[in-house]
């Protein structure tokens, strides 16, 4: 969507995965969907380094409203769990620095059944969440039909533009439509949308990601191209923080989500993060890339059948980023290749290794190279040509 929003991935934290529709606060005060989770997770956000680094989007998932509409049709927030109002909360944030963003459903319920936006709510709840000053919209599709969602979903898009407000908006049209083509035009996908939920709800577990990831990769060649500046897919949350990827996984998630070209929205517990997976999730090189202005998203170049992977992500200034993959279980998989075999112009290439920070210099296109990936994990490379022959340009003589 050519809003002038969301030129790289946005980055930031979302309810949903870790703190779900948790709405006892009488018995989990501290982990309920309620405005207090948010200022916490706002203080975290700015306090603890994430802010700097590109984290600047908190995001409100579902089961934040009241169960119905006010006199004059508006949404409001349960006043219970949102004493304050929504208007207050993005106060807050702004003033750290930070953006708020909400969850909406195109639809009669949201999928946790709370008040939905029917057709005709569009435009009000367009303005209702322009006027909170909401800097984010995530648009879900529970309870819509196809025809309702192709008609309601440019319709939000427009009725956002509207309010001029400038509000990114996140699309799960497709990830109701089975996202793929024909039911699934990613032409028009990125004319409406920032970015769009393209598949299943991840879950907080290791086959949840790799079937996110192969789905994603299975169908690189039509999600790939659609991908650039100011329109995203979504491969959904990060789950990095919490309870069902070990230490390899965590950095797994990272780096292929990295290469995706993916939205970067932890869902964790940013008040008991462990300092590994914060290190993970706040690695700056990692981030640089995710962020790279030129928004290609990553392929993957090589599937071996021995359970090794070789993803490849182009980025500016003619540097690329590497990641190599190991799906298997038992030992690190030590995996000899070139960068000729790799398909990589001819050069002479500086390496930095993503994670571990060692640098190889002087690796030639037709050098062997081993890595060592340990299981379920990766190795992430960050490279770049040192020479280019055809740049060469022979020194003039003084005269
Ligand atoms: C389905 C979405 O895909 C999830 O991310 C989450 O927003 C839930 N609905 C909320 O009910």
């Amino acid at each position: 969507l050519e809003n002038g929003l969301a030129l790289t991935p946005p980055m930031g934290w979302l309810a949903w995965e870790r703190f779900r529709c948790n709405v006892d606060c009488r018995a989990d005060p501290r982990n309920c969907i309620s405005e207090t989770l948010f200022f916490e997770m706002a203080d975290r956000l700015a306090e603890d380094g994430w802010r700097e680094l590109g984290y600047k989007y908190i995001n409100i998932d579902d089961c934040w409203s009241a169960k119905k509409r006010d006199a004059a049709g508006r949404l409001v927030p349960d006043p219970e769990r949102f004493p304050r109002g929504i208007k207050a909360l993005a106060d807050y944030v702004h003033a750290q620095g930070l953006k708020l963003g909400i969850y909406g459903d195109l639809g009669t319920l949201t999928c946790g059944g709370y008040p939905g936006t029917t057709l005709d709510r569009v435009k009000q709840d367009a303005q209702t969440f322009a006027e909170w000053g909401v800097d984010m919209l995530k648009l879900d599709g529970c309870y819509s039909s196809g025809e309702e969602q192709a008609e309601g979903y440019p319709e939000m898009a427009r009725a956002l533009n509207a309010t001029g407000h400038p509000i990114v908006y996140s699309c799960s049209w497709p990830a109701y439509q089975g996202g793929l083509p024909p039911k699934v035009n990613y032409t028009v996908l990125a004319e409406v949308c920032n970015l769009w939920r393209n598949y299943d709800d991840i879950q907080d577990s290791w086959d949840s990601v790799l079937s996110i990831l192969d789905w994603f990769f299975a169908n690189q060649d039509v999600l790939q191209p659609a991908a650039g500046p100011g329109h995203w897919n979504d491969p959904d949350m990060l789950v990095i923080g919490n309870f069902g990827l070990s230490y390899e996984q965590s950095r797994s998630q990272m780096a292929l989500w990295t290469v995706m070209a993916a939205p970067l929205l932890m869902s964790t517990d940013l008040r008991t993060i462990s300092p590994s997976a914060k290190e993970i999730l706040q690695n700056r090189l990692m981030i640089q890339i995710n962020q790279d202005p030129l928004g290609i998203q990553g392929r993957r170049i090589v599937k071996e059948k021995s359970l090794i992977e070789v993803f490849l992500r182009p980025l500016s200034q003619g540097a690329s980023a590497l990641v190599f993959f190991s799906r298997r279980a038992d030992i690190p998989y030590v995996y000899t290749t070139s960068l000729a075999k790799l398909h990589f112009p001819d050069a002479v290439y500086e390496v930095q290794d993503v994670y571990s920070g060692e640098i190889i210099r002087g690796l030639k296109t037709g050098d062997n190279f081993s890595v060592t990936v340990n299981p379920s994990g990766v190795v992430m490379w960050y490279l770049y040509p040192v020479t280019q022959p055809w740049r060469i340009v022979r020194q003039q003589a003084p005269r």
